[in-house]
């Protein structure tokens, strides 16, 4: 079966109720036949649920999914984007490891970063991601991660990936890539060498808005040791959310298929808009990343961000014209979303810490949506409109 059919055949074993559509495991522990049972479950030596924060069929089920999208040996369902991102580090890096990261990535992977792992003996240096040079300058004796996200959020920066997972694999690092905005429908790090590859289930795979979820994948190996973390310190996905999340894979290549053909037709009409002084859009051809986003992706995704000329107050007055487009901090839901970072999720950054990572004043993110096109572009472009 092609891959597409697969993640939508792949069920967890049917209970004797011969259900169709998978139920929901709602259950914190399983029942052992007998002690010898127990022992062997405890063992390794067969397999089987014991508990649910170690695993439940819901979370295997999302996870077994995935693994077929991204092409992985194995995988994790944790809480949240942020367990995801958290236990891929923590399971990894010891004290006095160092660990180079792209500086354009989510804010509170930010303050692990810089805020979190140092107090450990953690270190780290920041490069500019698209820089591929600045990659190997930065690498240090210690350096055990090489950690981005590819579009990056909220600036769209696209890094080169076979290249960073050859430099990875050269030098004996893990490569982790956030993958929350391509999802593996339209990228998948592991096939350009990447080690682990990390979610936010929360975005584009839920789709709609509901759960948070996160997953971390990669070859068996390194899996085993995020098992052991994950286990021991206990981020485990809910049963529910699994359920949840796991119907949704089966329509993640529909919808991301949507999503990317309505952005870019946005992001083309909007691209000679005299109240705005920049579009970004891997796809879009005079996008900076588009070559290489051509060669790594398989569509431009969901989001596009545009800078109004305006700077701070013309951003603001945008997000407060909007009539259809919600303004929210979410993003990857089928209904189209819209932030303005510099005011909300990146405020507290210094304006030449957000400079650096390309949120100016007048950024506006917009999480496209499934509504119909034209509703989505006449609604942004009533609120462009100046009086
Ligand atoms: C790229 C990226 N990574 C991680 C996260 C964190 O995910 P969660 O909110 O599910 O913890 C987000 C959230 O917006 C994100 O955009």
């Amino acid at each position: 079966m092609k891959k597409t059919s697969k993640v939508i055949r792949t069920q967890s074993q049917r209970s004797q109720n011969r259900e169709h559509s998978v139920p929901i495991y709602m259950t914190s522990s399983y029942v052992f036949d007998s002690a010898e049972q127990a022992r062997s479950l405890f063992a390794n030596e067969e397999n089987g649920p014991i508990y649910s924060r170690y695993s439940n069929p819901n979370t295997d089920e999302f996870i077994e999914k995935l693994c077929v999208l991204e092409g992985a040996e194995d995988g994790v369902a944790v809480a949240s984007g942020m367990a995801a991102m958290f236990s891929s580090l923590a399971s990894f890096l010891k004290s006095s490891d160092h660990i180079v990261v792209s500086r354009s990535v989510f804010g509170s992977t930010h303050q692990i970063v810089t805020k979190i792992l140092p107090g450990w003996g953690i270190q780290y240096t920041y490069v500019d991601g698209t820089d591929n040079n600045a990659w190997v300058r930065a690498i240090r004796p210690y350096t055990k991660m090489f950690f981005c996200e590819t579009p990056s959020n909220p600036a769209l920066d696209v890094l080169d990936l076979p290249f960073l997972g050859n430099l990875a694999k050269e030098k004996n690092i893990i490569l982790n890539v956030d993958n929350c905005f391509a999802t593996p429908i339209l990228q998948t790090p592991l096939t350009f060498g990447a080690g682990l590859v990390t979610h936010s289930a929360t975005k584009f795979i839920d789709g709609q808005g509901r759960s948070l979820g996160g997953a971390i994948l990669g070859n068996s190996e390194l899996i085993e040791q995020v098992r052991f973390f994950t286990r021991h310190t206990g981020p485990a996905m809910s049963p529910f959310n699994g359920w949840l999340l796991s119907k949704s894979l089966e329509t993640l290549s529909l919808r991301m298929e949507r999503h990317s053909e309505t952005a870019l037709w946005i992001a083309q009409s909007l691209d000679d808009h005299p109240t705005l002084s920049k579009i970004h859009y891997p796809f879009l051809s005079n996008d900076p990343g588009y070559t290489r986003a051509k060669k790594q992706m398989n569509g431009g995704g969901g989001i596009l961000s545009f800078v109004h000329r305006n700077g701070l107050e013309g951003g603001r007055n945008f997000l407060d014209r909007l009539e259809m487009i919600s303004r929210t901090a979410n993003l990857g839901d089928s209904r189209s979303t819209a932030t303005h970072p510099a005011s909300t999720t990146h405020s507290k950054l210094s304006l030449d810490e957000r400079l650096e990572v390309g949120i100016t004043d007048g950024l506006i993110r917009i999480s496209v949506g499934l509504e119909d096109k034209e509703d989505i572009l006449s609604d942004i472009l009533q609120a462009l409109e100046t009086k």
